[in-house]
């Protein structure tokens, strides 16, 4: 075929925080393999433990073929990776992808360390509880003022009847950083080591920042 690959996030980030759904990735997966498509996700936003599980794709009982990795890889120490299975990786031979800084050894070294601690017992537990806990607080918080989407500490609240910029200058003025993504929505993506009660904290900051707009 003229198909190489399909590329997609599992659930989009700037997009608005939506999940491509478990029916849809099932068929994808089935299609992919029918007509020897690779099958890639990007996981930069969603991987590294962000929605509770270390990668977003075990969520959805499949397995891509390459994911991409990034951002919290290192937490912060810049670094990027790509995962491949066998037989996608069979394609790429040592020097067929160089890069200037590729295999650093500092962000190397705080890539290993980010996964002890994401794989130390509980950790991805606490993730999960801790969004949940953040997602139930937010649709109290937000009523019917907003549709609460998202997966662990990856949620997004997408406004109804308030402008998503507003909010987030609101917000600021509160000293709560929050970024928008996709359409009105605002993204709740809190560090995962995060405790309870600095989210407390930040949903008290959240819940005065509508005050604030409802006065307006
Ligand atoms: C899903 C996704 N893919 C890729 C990127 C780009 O990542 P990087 O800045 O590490 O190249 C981003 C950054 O926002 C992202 O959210």
């Amino acid at each position: 075929g003229d198909v190489v690959a399909v590329m997609l996030e599992v659930i989009q980030g700037e997009g608005g925080v939506k999940e491509a759904g478990k029916g849809f990735l099932k068929q994808l997966r089935d299609y992919c393999d029918k007509e020897d498509i690779l099958l890639i996700f990007d996981e930069i936003q969603t991987g590294m433990g962000r929605t509770g599980k270390m990668f977003a794709y075990e969520h959805y009982d499949i397995i891509p073929d390459i994911m991409t990795l990034a951002k919290a890889l290192a937490n912060g120490v810049p670094i990027g990776a790509t995962v491949a299975s066998e037989k996608a990786s069979s394609y790429f031979k040592p020097g067929t992808h160089a890069t200037t800084f590729g295999g650093n050894y500092l962000a190397c070294a705080a890539a290993n360390k980010v996964m002890d601690i994401m794989t130390e017992e509980g950790f991805l537990k606490k993730v999960s509880q801790n969004g949940a806990y953040l997602q139930k607080e937010l649709e109290n918080l937000f009523g019917e003022k907003a549709e609460i989407r998202g997966e662990g500490l990856m949620v997004g609240a997408s406004l109804k009847g308030v402008d998503s910029t507003d909010f987030i200058k609101a917000a600021a003025e509160n000293k709560l950083l929050l970024v928008a993504a996709g359409d009105n929505t605002v993204r709740f993506y809190p560090p995962l080591n995060t405790s309870k009660d600095d989210m407390d904290y930040g949903l008290g900051l959240a819940e005065k920042t509508l005050k604030d707009l409802s006065e307006d």
